[in-house]
């Protein structure tokens, strides 16, 4: 059955803490994309969050905290990792360390595995979130389970009004794209990339990071071949528009439907990126075309945005 989905102003900070806490389903802004939040502490709860965005019980969740120090206490954390978090928090990085004995997570939250994934992110109403809640926050982007993530709240309640308890506005999400995600021991692995550069990351660290296409690099269990799709279907590196497609373009393209960037800006793209694909769905299903998207340098952010553009474009299942 239908649940009524509260609409919170971004003010309603207490009331959003008190969904979580009576175990509840709460969307939530953050600077990358809009999250479907539970306590990570309480089993059920975090079974909803699944079973609201039909996801697969084998893909494990972020968790949400308001700091390093409050992070250390879920996480251990080697001295690279933490050299990463004071580096990059708040922010758009997410580390997978090992999970801390004790830690009270409820065991969805790491689908069984040793390690979890844990973020601080940055945006204002996250943050006062977190405090206001007190504890461990699970969150996947707020999105039925492989299509485009959330970057306003308008697309949540497209995919999920009557699924959650409430959704806490917060604006549209600066950065847009998910965080980048590394395995952080030893060494480091990017698992996804995202809206933390590897160039940034490498710079921080002194040394290489390893890419997901290096057979040694352990695979992230969430990164399936189609994911962030859209219903029409989208061919990517596009040098033209043939005449059944609606193209979005980059940098100077004569002709295009829409532009992630006119002036060739990765992060402005990177901001764009979701949105315009529901646009550009919205205008292939009514004019019976399909998606066609111009090409996207692989650098800085290009690598993730050219990766969640792969997947929109991959095989369906
Ligand atoms: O920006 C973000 O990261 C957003 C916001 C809401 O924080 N969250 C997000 O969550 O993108 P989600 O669930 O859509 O993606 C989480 C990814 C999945 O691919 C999952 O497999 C991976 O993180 N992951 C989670 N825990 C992991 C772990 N212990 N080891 C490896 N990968 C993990
Ligand atoms: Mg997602």
């Amino acid at each position: 059955m239908d649940k009524q989905t509260e609409r919170l102003e971004r003010h309603q900070v207490d009331q959003a803490a008190e969904i979580l806490r009576r175990g509840g389903l709460l969307a939530f802004a953050t600077e990358t994309v809009y999250g479907l939040g539970a306590d990570a502490c309480n089993g059920t709860a975090v079974a909803g969050v699944y079973a609201a965005k039909g996801r697969p019980a084998f893909n494990p969740l972020i968790i949400h905290l308001p700091d390093l120090a409050a992070a250390e206490r879920f996480g251990v954390f080697s001295p690279l990792a933490r050299k990463l978090a004071e580096a990059f928090w708040p922010g758009p990085l997410s580390l997978v360390v090992p999970v801390r004995e004790g830690a009270g997570l409820s065991s969805l939250v790491t689908a069984g595995l040793d390690t979890v994934a844990i973020r601080v992110p940055a945006h204002d109403g996250a943050r006062a979130l977190l405090s206001a809640f007190g504890g461990p926050v699970a969150a996947p982007s707020a999105n039925p389970s492989g299509g485009i993530s959330p970057t306003r709240m308008s697309h949540v309640l497209d995919g999920l009004d009557g699924k959650i308890d409430g959704v806490l506005e917060g604006g549209d999400c600066d950065v847009g794209l998910e965080s980048t995600i590394v395995l952080a021991g030893e060494d480091v692995a990017l698992l996804r990339a995202g809206g933390v550069t590897v160039e940034d990351l490498e710079a921080v660290l002194g040394q290489a990071v390893a890419r997901p296409e290096d057979p040694d690099t352990p695979k992230s269990p969430g990164q399936l071949a189609s994911h962030y799709a859209p219903d029409a279907k989208v061919r990517i590196n596009a040098r033209e528009r043939r005449a059944d497609e609606v193209l979005i373009g980059f940098g100077a393209v004569a002709g295009a439907d829409l532009n992630l960037s006119e002036a060739g800006d990765l992060a402005e793209a990177a901001a764009n990126l979701f949105d315009m694909l529901r646009q550009a769905d919205g205008l292939a299903r009514q004019q019976g075309r399909s998606i066609a998207v111009s090409p996207v340098p692989m650098t800085g952010l290009g690598l993730a945005i050219n990766d969640r553009l792969t997947r929109a474009a991959a095989e369906r299942r």
